[in-house]
């Protein structure tokens, strides 16, 4: 099973803002994110799945939190309370590939885990407090896989 983290980061390295506000609206961007991921679980933590207020469709939405008491209102959705637990459902589930999308909290935790990142490097800087973890570039082979007016994108595989 591949684990692939998928991000968004502005040129400041914000990803959003603790608010739950969005940081930017770049559609393109978010339709490249839904066709990334469309038919692969998707684990989240908790605040990123209530800033999004729904479940993503067309994929299986893991959320993680360390609270075991937590709910929600939507019976598709999975709750797990580690990031080891939430992988390991999915390994047994046979999944050929899962995303990781956030939030920073999250990365943090899946950087050292994942076998690919999805580097989405936005154009500009964002206003905005949460930011995307730094990690050792040197670690990683760098791809360039799409380049948009507003942002290009990145696969990155571990070396
Ligand atoms: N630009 C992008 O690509 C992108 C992608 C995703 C999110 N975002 C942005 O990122 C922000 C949210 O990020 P964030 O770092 O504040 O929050 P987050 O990572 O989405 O969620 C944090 C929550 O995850 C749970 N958690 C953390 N560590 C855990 C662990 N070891 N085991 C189980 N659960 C754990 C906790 O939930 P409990 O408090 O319930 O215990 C924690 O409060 C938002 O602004 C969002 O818009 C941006």
């Amino acid at each position: 099973m591949i684990i692939s983290l998928i991000v968004a980061v502005a040129q400041n390295g914000v990803i959003g803002k603790s608010s739950g506000e969005m940081s930017w609206h770049v559609s393109e961007e978010f339709k490249h994110f839904k066709d990334t991921t469309k038919g692969y679980p998707v684990i989240m933590g908790r605040k990123t799945f209530e800033t999004l207020g729904k479940p993503l469709k067309d994929r299986l939405n893991i959320v993680l939190t360390k609270n075991p008491d937590y709910k929600t209102k939507f019976d598709d959705v999975l709750i797990f309370i580690s990031l080891d637990e939430a992988i390991n459902f999915c390994k047994e589930k046979k999944y050929e590939k899962i995303f990781i999308i956030g939030g920073a909290e999250i990365y943090k935790l899946a950087i050292p885990l994942v076998d690919e990142m999805i580097i989405s490097r936005m154009k500009f800087d964002a206003e905005g407090d949460v930011h995307f973890p730094a990690f050792d570039e040197s670690n990683w082979k760098k791809e360039k896989i799409m380049d948009k007016e507003l942002f290009e994108v990145y696969l990155y595989r571990r070396n």
